[in-house]
């Protein structure tokens, strides 16, 4: 890329950066609350146990108005894993014991506490681990996150924390930033990694928007191999080594979808640097009704949303389940015609929502092809198979019946799986019983979700 488009990057990024770096009164403001709330730890721990803050606050490379706090419990690494996330738990809710304190329990490889202090309005995450000092020592697989620390905290220079948020920001704009499943997207860890691996954000941008698969990082020596025996071992195109631990692929939850959104956007920045392409797609919750009928127009399309009650589980559990679902209908409608467009699923308020975007056309006839005419076997008993054609077609040499469809529309289809003729009433956490069906238009209280979740999938 020429200067000018570099220099044309960087006061993008400078000007995000002022947008999104803590001020030095919300830094204060956080280590005042972080000193606090070590102070009444202290007293809650037993002794022997120690209190390490972790996460992007400890590393500075956290972003404006986001502090939530990383505090892990680290334990004797002889201790059982049952016995710290009891003793862990038991420390949460005698931490979260002031009247309106909030707390809830989280599950991730062992659980851990979530708490909403009230009084100094911080949201902490409370982990219980073990003290290690070497990987190789793991016992669960948190104990790793206080070496992410020291290496991070050994490797990166100011300015390079100083991209790591500007990173983070560009994919939270784009929603691939995050470890949840659900998003698929760039840990924090893994931006910081990044950031190191290429010196800069600029540099890391133009190695994804040139990138072929495999991309294999080991951070430890900044090199890039193809090296298909860590492909194998990690099961993966996509590795960056975990430096604290050669076993552990960092980028294992960065989905395919991701990784791709990801160096299209790469490409299309550095093509033409500009704060649009920055920072995506915005929408007010006004304009979002808008923004879906207008999408609706312009493609002639069909949007249907089901709307089902989901068990009061954490939406990691659920949501895999919902996108299941989502590929099965997506699968079934595809059989009787109607190709979809994009679907997408989400949560909200206890109900699970499955959206599907498709022509809206009535398909009364399918074309259903067969073996070609000179395998008489299987032509016979293609012919027995499907009695009553609308008419027989021969393409070229290929059998072929028109028949009529079992669901002349997609409306017909989807009544069929609510009332559990065509999946079952109940498939694990998602119950079509009792669902409702919103055929065409999505009603303007959802418009909102709906559009925001169209969005993930509509790149740039
Ligand atoms: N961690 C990990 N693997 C995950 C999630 C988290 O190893 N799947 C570790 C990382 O060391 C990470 C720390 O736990 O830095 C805290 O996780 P999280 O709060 O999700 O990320 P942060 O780096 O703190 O980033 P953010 O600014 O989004 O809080
Ligand atoms: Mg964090």
């Amino acid at each position: 890329m020429d200067n000018e488009g570099r220099s044309k990057a960087n006061r993008i990024f400078e000007r995000v950066l002022s947008e999104i770096k803590p001020s030095k009164e919300e830094t204060a403001e956080t280590i005042a609350h972080i000193n606090a709330v070590m102070a009444r730890l202290k007293l809650i721990v037993d002794t022997g146990v120690d209190i390490r803050v972790v996460g992007s606050v400890a590393r500075g490379t956290n972003m404006r108005g986001y502090a939530d706090i990383d505090i892990f419990v680290l334990f004797d690494k002889n201790s059982r894993k049952e016995d710290i996330v009891k003793r862990g738990l038991q420390y949460g809710r005698k931490l979260a014991s002031g009247k309106n304190d909030r707390l809830e329990i989280k599950y991730a490889e062992h659980p851990y506490t979530r708490i909403w202090l009230d009084d100094l309005g911080l949201k902490i995450d409370l982990v219980p681990a073990l003290k290690i000092g070497d990987a190789r020592e793991r016992g669960t697989a948190v104990d790793r996150t206080p070496l992410h620390n020291e290496f991070i905290n050994a490797n990166l220079t100011d300015k390079q924390r100083d991209d790591t948020r500007v990173l983070k920001y560009l994919l939270k704009s784009h929603n691939l930033y995050g470890a949840e499943v659900k998003i698929g997207g760039f840990p924090g860890y893994l931006c910081e990694l990044l950031i190191h691996q290429f010196g800069s954000l600029f540099k890391t941008l133009e190695f994804f928007s040139v990138a072929s698969s495999p991309i294999i990082l080991d951070p430890r020596t900044r090199n890039s191999t193809k090296d298909e025996s860590l492909v194998k071992k990690f099961n993966s195109n996509f590795i960056v080594i975990d430096p604290v631990d050669g076993d552990r692929n960092v980028a294992a939850g960065v989905s395919r979808a991701s990784l791709s959104r990801f160096i299209l956007l790469a490409r299309m920045f550095l093509k033409k640097p500009n704060a649009e392409t920055f920072y995506g797609r915005g929408f007010s919750s006004i304009s979002a009704k808008q923004l879906v009928d207008q999408f609706v127009k312009q493609t002639g399309s069909g949007l249907y949303l089901i709307e089902t009650t989901v068990p009061d589980k954490s939406e990691d559990v659920v949501w895999p389940q919902l996108k299941k679902n989502a590929g099965l209908i997506s699968n079934l409608l595809a059989r009787y015609g109607y190709e979809v467009y994009l679907s997408a699923v989400w949560v909200k308020a206890r109900k699970g929502y499955l959206l599907f975007s498709m022509p809206d056309d009535k398909i009364p006839a399918i074309l259903r092809k067969g073996p070609e005419v000179f395998m008489r076997k299987a032509a016979e008993n293609f012919m027995r198979s499907h009695r009553r054609p609308i008419a027989t077609i021969v393409r070229d040499s290929t059998l072929c019946f028109l028949e009529s469809n079992p669901y002349p529309s997609a409306t017909a289809l989807f009544k069929n799986v609510l009332s559990g003729k065509l999946l079952g009433s109940k498939r694990n956490d998602v119950t079509f019983k009792g669902a409702r069906l919103f055929a065409g238009k999505i009603p303007k209280n959802l418009a909102f979700e709906a559009y925001s979740e169209m969005l993930k999938k509509i790149t740039i």
